[in-house]
């Protein structure tokens, strides 16, 4: 890694650091020595404020949480003319609209950037109240085989593509080294935090009811449905990238599981 010290390189501007992936980001690039700033996610939304942040920036980690692109063809056009380059955290799953628009506005951009995919992360916490109280967890496509990554290995990655050179234009699919079901997860988390845990399955329309229920308008609660469906015959692929481009084997999820097996206690 390009080796870059306090007070004699530009910053690296975090989008977003106390998100799952942002929080590891931070304290990875800390712990190499390199300065940061930081802007809340909703500030990428405000142009002059990310005008003012994003001066004297090297490079940038981007997320773009928000449903729709409105915002980001002004906020990719702030970036592009004043940074070096941006790191873009994407989806390689169910894909957001907000997240296809950035991609595609950093491409048109001529940012030098590099995206970042991953089907999903191994941060199980969704699960962690059932299991915690011994309750089964009940949900639709326990057969479905999710590839999870786990956030500190999709960190190392940003990290290196925000300090190094050789990742402009990369799209990197990120994966953890196997794709257990659902089933086998939360039996995987019963197994790290001691206590018994499995997965119940319940009926697909049953588990729509409840997405319309807390919310999800019913075109993405189908698309999720529908590609979890699709996971029981054809689960999600690994990829060696993590490892390809660390020299660290990407972490299992059962590795994810103990560490953090406190969660679920
Ligand atoms: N979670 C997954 O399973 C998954 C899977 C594949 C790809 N991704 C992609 O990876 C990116 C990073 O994921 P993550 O899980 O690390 O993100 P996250 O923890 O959900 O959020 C990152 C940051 O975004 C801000 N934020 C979150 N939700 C927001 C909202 N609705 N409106 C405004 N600001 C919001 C917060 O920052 P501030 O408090 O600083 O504003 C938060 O720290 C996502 O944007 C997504 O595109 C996620």
């Amino acid at each position: 890694m390009t080796d870059k010290r306090v007070d004699d390189t530009s910053p690296v501007l975090a989008v977003g650091v106390s998100g799952t992936v942002g929080r590891h980001v931070g304290l990875q690039l800390a712990a190499a020595g390199v300065r940061v700033r930081t802007l809340a996610q909703r500030e990428l939304l405000d142009p002059a404020t990310l005008e003012a942040a994003a001066q004297g920036v090297d490079a940038v980690l981007l997320g773009w949480p928000f449903p729709t692109a409105d915002g980001a063809a002004e906020a990719v056009g702030v970036l592009a003319r004043n940074v070096g380059r941006v790191v873009f955290l994407s989806s390689a799953a169910v894909r957001a609209e907000g997240e296809v628009e950035v991609e595609a506005l950093l491409a048109g951009s001529g940012v030098r950037h590099t995206v970042l995919r991953a089907y999903g992360f191994a941060t199980a916490l969704q699960w962690a109240e059932d299991i915690r109280s011994g309750a089964a967890v009940q949900g639709y496509g326990g057969a479905a085989g999710l590839n999870p990554v786990d956030e500190r290995d999709i960190a190392a990655v940003a990290v290196r593509a925000l300090n190094e050179d050789g990742h402009d234009g990369a799209r990197y699919l990120l994966t953890g080294p196997e794709s257990p079901t659902q089933a086998e997860q939360v039996r995987i988390i019963g197994e790290a935090a001691g206590r018994p845990a499995h997965w119940e399955e319940i009926p697909r329309e049953a588990a729509r009811h409840r997405m319309l229920t807390t919310g999800r308008p019913p075109a993405i609660a189908d698309g999720a449905l529908d590609f979890v469906h699709a996971r029981i015959a054809d689960p999600e692929p690994a990829t060696t990238t993590v490892q390809d481009l660390t020299g660290t084997p990407a972490r299992s999820f059962r590795a994810w599981a103990t560490d953090h097996a406190a969660l679920f206690r």
